[in-house]
């Protein structure tokens, strides 16, 4: 039974008119990559997580988006300079989370989004994508919401958007309230200009199953699932421990335990969900492999067959070397 609807939770913080004006430029959000992941919902309305979560930010890599009135008939919604259909599946989530803040008022919008990651490869970017339209609805609907407001509402458009509102690391908060609005990302102080992350390209192709269905078909299915939550906690405390003392190897085991961790939860479901494919599998061995040789490496996967390669700065080169097509993020640094 829903508690709350979307609508209802936003319509508190809204104006009671809302005045669009186009905007002249686009807002940029970061995609992110979560070192201990958000999986499973606790409400799938308003996208309320089971557990809490810790993201690092792509630095450039993300979703740049811009409002525009439109005297057309109906909504548009561009993607990467491609009209899209209006219902195309994309198009509908955005013209939804546009009509939260919308409320009927008679107006037509064209929405253009342009993503400098592949999009639905497991690289995150709907977590980008939503959060540059919350900024976009924030400017757009002069609504001037503070970034806490933004990642509650990101956060309805796509779960691990909250997290994409900030830079660096970011702890989403799973909250207690059933309205959810104590379930907001917020960034920590810490730095690491040393931590570089390498994508590591098995495939580009459209998942099959998103990860919306992904961790709701986890929950109903998979009797594994219920040792998750205990496993997520203590995962995200070893990483604040290691985040704070600046301990890369606990970083890196951390996130890359708590990724197959939460893989298995996927595998023990039914029908069973893998998303890995044979050269997912092949670069893990490698990176073990490397890992035996002495070099400091670990990985992290999403609901797609990608991996995002975790190292530092000194060990760079060598790693480049062994992957040489993979592409390296400086997440704290200029790019
Ligand atoms: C495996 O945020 O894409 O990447 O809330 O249904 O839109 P919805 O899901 P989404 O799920 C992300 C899952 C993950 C882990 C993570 O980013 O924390």
């Amino acid at each position: 039974m829903l508690k709350f609807t979307k609508q209802q939770v936003v319509a508190e913080y809204l104006p009671d008119t809302v005045s669009p004006q186009s905007m002249k430029t686009f807002s940029f959000a970061p995609s992110n990559i979560a070192l201990c992941k958000y999986w499973g919902k606790r409400d799938a309305e308003l996208n309320l997580p089971i557990n809490s979560s810790l993201s690092v930010s792509l630095a450039h890599l993300g979703s740049k988006t811009r409002i525009l009135l439109s005297d057309t008939e109906q909504d548009q919604v561009v993607l990467n300079d491609e009209l899209l259909a209006a219902d195309n599946s994309f198009a509908v989530k955005v013209i939804a989370f546009i009509d939260m803040f919308r409320r009927g008022a008679d107006h037509k919008v064209r929405v253009e989004t342009e993503n400098n990651i592949p999009t639905a490869a497991g690289l995150a970017s709907s977590a980008s994508g939503f959060a540059a339209l919350m900024q976009a609805v924030n400017e757009f609907y002069r609504l001037e919401l503070d970034l806490s407001l933004q990642s509650a509402f990101a956060r309805m458009g796509s779960g691990s958007a909250s997290r994409s509102l900030f830079t660096g690391f970011v702890e989403w908060q799973m909250g207690q309230r059933e309205d959810g609005m104590d379930s907001i990302a917020a960034p920590l102080a810490a730095q690491w200009p040393e931590l570089r992350i390498g994508l590591i390209k098995v495939s580009t192709a459209q998942k099959p199953v998103d990860s919306r269905s992904g961790m709701n078909r986890t929950v109903a299915t998979a009797h594994l699932y219920q040792s998750w939550p205990m496993q997520a906690a203590a995962d995200l405390s070893q990483l604040h421990t290691a985040i704070e003392t600046q301990d890369f190897k606990l970083l890196g085991q951390t996130a890359e335990q708590n990724a197959l961790s939460m893989h298995a939860t996927m595998i023990a479901s039914w029908p069973p969900l893998l998303y890995w494919q044979a050269d997912s599998v092949t670069a893990m061995h490698k990176i073990w492999q490397l890992r035996a040789e002495g070099l400091s490496l670990y990985f992290t996967m999403d609901a797609g067959p990608n991996l995002k390669v975790l190292f530092n700065t000194a060990d760079e080169a060598e790693i480049c070397k062994q992957f040489p097509d993979m592409q390296v993020i400086t997440p704290f640094g200029n790019q």
